[in-house]
């Protein structure tokens, strides 16, 4: 097989040889290849005039390896490199464009389009989830099937199921259950030679780096079968603001130190923005143990029961009460694919193992009332994740990690966005002193290419600076596992893991 030369007509030929059904493929030249592009799309910022476009876009058929497998087999016989894409939520885009130089030829294998079944089994707690499915999909099928059985994921119900579990999946449950990835129990992948391979076929070290090493590097994940989780038939959630005049500073520096030491059923975080601190938390358990939780442990937030919201944990995973989402059924806040073209965001992330004094925190409130201003999310790990030794999965961000920090900053269409990159590049650069350092650590699902891009040949010590942050330990054998199935590193963008040579 060789990349080095493409043939884009060798490609499309090869997959009609194949017998993937043309309905499937869109090229540039189908008249609804556009709005099947933007489908998924969550950032303005990349889909512009200027960003460069896939040769075409196959939508695999649903229970059909045989569409992947072709897609790869091909990919690699005509040099056509494959982008895949689930929810298309990648914070940098990588799922559907490609800014490679020089430039690379490409097609999007869209796994969102039709591979998006949930087959829940009730009597042993798993699931079977389709890559393309989404986790408000997975929320819905799994609670609907059976009200007291949950699944440990993110907060925004229209991430895909590929990339998040691919990436390991930080959610308002992982204090009690972990991440995503930690859920993952055995997976069916196409690898780099076209096969379909599950668990015992991958081996333990594939299967190892699948969870949570980052998406689009070892092969293109079809479907994960995954342990559910028991909640109450009832949880209670409640949001707390403080301004800076309530205390905000203080408080915020107390919970440093108290939430990831707390009970780990409950998940208490915090966004700061503006002027404001608002502390959102996920109890998994009745009003009245949370409130005399809280007023033993963190009596400084003041919590008393008229802040509860006693619900369902399913409603808890629609409401926009802790997610960003719309008003509405649970079916509208859940099942809602649309997408909006008309916003754009910059994200950044950090690890914090040392609190942060409130001097430092007095210094850095301000930066939220500068021009083009976002937001700080801060959840608490501690708990089960504290648990986890830094090697079991390719996420190493565990014992000792007191929270992530991730920082948002978004921009409207007609807005260039420099006011609000200035923002989030200063408040990153002023954060560096009082973050987790040597490497300053990040989350890989937080995707930032401003921490670092693979070198044109795909070296290992091209990839350290990114690598480390995302892995730190882990991304030697992160590389030593892609050397060993995909050695001449056909599944590869920006900031894809390099084969160990
Ligand atoms: P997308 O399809 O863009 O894929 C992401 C990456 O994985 C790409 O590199 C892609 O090629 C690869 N990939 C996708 N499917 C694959 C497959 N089947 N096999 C192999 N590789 C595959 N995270 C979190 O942990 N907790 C949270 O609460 C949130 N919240 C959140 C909100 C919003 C609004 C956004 C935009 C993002 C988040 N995230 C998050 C981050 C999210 O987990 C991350 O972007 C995931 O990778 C998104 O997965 P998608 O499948 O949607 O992305």
């Amino acid at each position: 097989f060789s990349c080095s030369v493409a043939s884009p007509d060798g490609f499309l030929h090869c997959l009609r040889a194949k017998s993937v059904p043309s309905e499937l493929v869109y090229t540039q030249s189908s008249s609804n290849f556009t709005d099947v592009l933007a489908s998924s799309i969550r950032n303005g910022k990349f889909f512009t005039n200027a960003t460069v476009r896939p040769l075409c876009i196959i939508t695999p058929g649903p229970g059909d390896a045989s569409h992947v497998q072709a897609a790869v087999l091909c990919g690699r016989r005509q040099g056509v490199r494959l982008r895949v894409r689930s929810g298309g939520h990648d914070y940098e885009g990588l799922s559907y464009r490609s800014s490679a130089r020089p430039s690379e030829v490409f097609a999007v294998v869209d796994l969102g389009a039709n591979l998006r079944a949930v087959r829940v089994n009730r009597y042993d707690s798993t699931a079977w989830v389709d890559s393309g499915a989404t986790i408000g999909e997975l929320y819905y099928a799994v609670a609907k099937n059976e009200s007291r059985l949950a699944f440990p994921a993110g907060e925004c119900s229209t991430i895909g199921v590929g990339g998040h579990l691919s990436g390991g999946g930080i959610g308002m449950m992982m204090r009690k259950h972990g991440l995503s990835a930690d859920k993952v129990l055995d997976a069916k992948l196409v690898n780099a030679d076209g096969e379909l391979l599950d668990r015992a076929g991958m081996g333990e070290d594939l299967f190892w780096a699948i969870r949570g090493g980052g998406g689009g590097n070892f092969g293109i994940v079809l479907s994960w079968k995954v342990q559910l989780v028991q909640v109450p038939s009832t949880v209670v959630a409640f949001n707390i603001a403080k301004t800076v005049a309530q205390g905000a500073v203080e408080i915020l520096t107390r919970w440093q130190d108290v939430a990831p030491c707390l009970p780990n059923d409950i998940t208490l975080r915090v966004i700061v923005r503006g002027q404001q601190a608002m502390f959102q938390a996920l109890y998994l358990g009745g009003c009245v143990p949370l409130v005399a939780m809280m007023a033993d442990q963190f009596p400084e937030l003041g919590m008393t029961s008229t802040d509860c919201q006693p619900m369902t944990w399913l409603q808890s995973a629609a409401t926009p009460f802790l997610s960003f989402g719309t008003n509405g059924t649970l079916e509208e806040a859940l099942l809602d694919r649309s997408t909006s073209l008309s916003r754009s965001n910059k994200i950044k992330s950090d690890y914090v193992r040392r609190a942060i004094s409130k001097a430092a925190w007095e210094d850095i409130f301000p930066w939220f009332t500068k021009p083009g201003a976002g937001f700080v999310l801060l959840e608490p790990h501690g708990g089960f994740m504290g648990s986890v030794p830094a090697a079991a999965t390719p996420y190493p961000h565990r014992n000792g990690v007191l929270y992530v920090m991730q920082y948002l900053v978004g921009w409207q269409q007609g807005d260039d966005g420099t006011a609000a990159t200035a923002w989030i590049e200063g408040l990153y650069e002023l954060m560096g002193q009082h973050v987790s350092k040597k490497p300053r650590r990040a989350y890989v699902n937080f995707r930032d290419l401003g921490i670092g891009e693979n070198d044109d040949a795909g070296t290992f010590e091209g990839g350290e600076a990114w690598g480390e942050s995302y892995f730190v330990g882990n991304y030697r054998r992160l590389a030593a596992v892609k050397a060993a199935v995909d050695p001449t590193n056909y599944f590869r963008n920006e900031q894809s893991i390099p084969p160990l040579r």
